[in-house]
């Protein structure tokens, strides 16, 4: 357990690795809160240690890449006492409802959206609430791909030669690959009624500003 390794040697330890290395090392990630997975780690631990990566974000000035998931009010609650102490940063793979999307970008961070955001018409809806200045796109592959099943499949209109065993050249069957990344754009774009060219160019702008500047 990270407690048996020493958390405030580890965590220096991530400090120094980032200190180390400018311009390789963009952000601290990913740092947060997932109450899906407590057989990994109960609550109360995640909350202590979401808490002391910020000590990390504060020292390097980096940007933090964010994980929320079913935990908006804990997640909000340790980001309101902590957002002075990063420069800024994005809750990826975003499930939440549009309020829970208010209050993130009322924190000035930005929300990145990948195929598990796009999967219900209510998650299209809260998609649609972000303004395009705060938005980020991702695949989070080999996970979170635009499904069949997905309300926002019905957008989606690059596919991909696909083989159910690997071959060069083809995607695998189910697979998320950084080639789909188009498909959440296209999604994205369609659900909103923009354009995708201008819309890519804001985000890529968004991610530049973020991580580059
Ligand atoms: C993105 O930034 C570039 C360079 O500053 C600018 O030319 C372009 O218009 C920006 N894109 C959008 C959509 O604002
Ligand atoms: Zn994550």
């Amino acid at each position: 357990c990270f407690e048996a390794l020493g958390a405030d040697q580890y965590l220096s330890g991530l400090t120094q690795l980032a200190q180390q290395n400018p311009g390789k090392v963009v952000a601290i990630g990913e740092c947060g809160l997932d109450f899906d997975r407590l057989e990994f780690c109960p609550k109360e631990t995640q909350i202590r240690y979401f808490e002391k990566q910020f000590d990390v974000a504060e020292e390097t000035r980096l940007p933090m890449f964010l994980h929320c998931r079913n935990s908006h009010k804990d997640f909000l609650d340790v980001m309101r006492r902590n957002r002075e102490r990063c420069v800024g940063g994005v809750v990826h793979s975003f499930d939440g409802t549009a309020q829970d999307a208010a209050a993130l970008v009322d924190l000035d961070l930005y929300i990145g959206i990948n195929g598990c955001s796009l999967k219900t018409e209510a998650n299209i809806e809260s998609m649609k609430s972000i303004p395009t200045e705060r938005l980020m796109i991702e695949t989070d592959a080999p996970w979170c791909g635009v499904k069949a099943s997905h309300a926002g499949s019905r957008f989606v209109s690059t596919a991909f030669p696909t083989k159910k065993k690997w071959e060069e050249g083809h995607c695998l069957k189910d697979r998320n690959e950084p080639c789909h990344i188009i498909q959440v754009l296209e999604v994205m774009a369609a659900a909103r009624g923009e354009d995708v060219m201008e819309m890519s160019s804001t985000i890529y702008n968004n991610t530049l500003k973020l991580f580059f500047s």
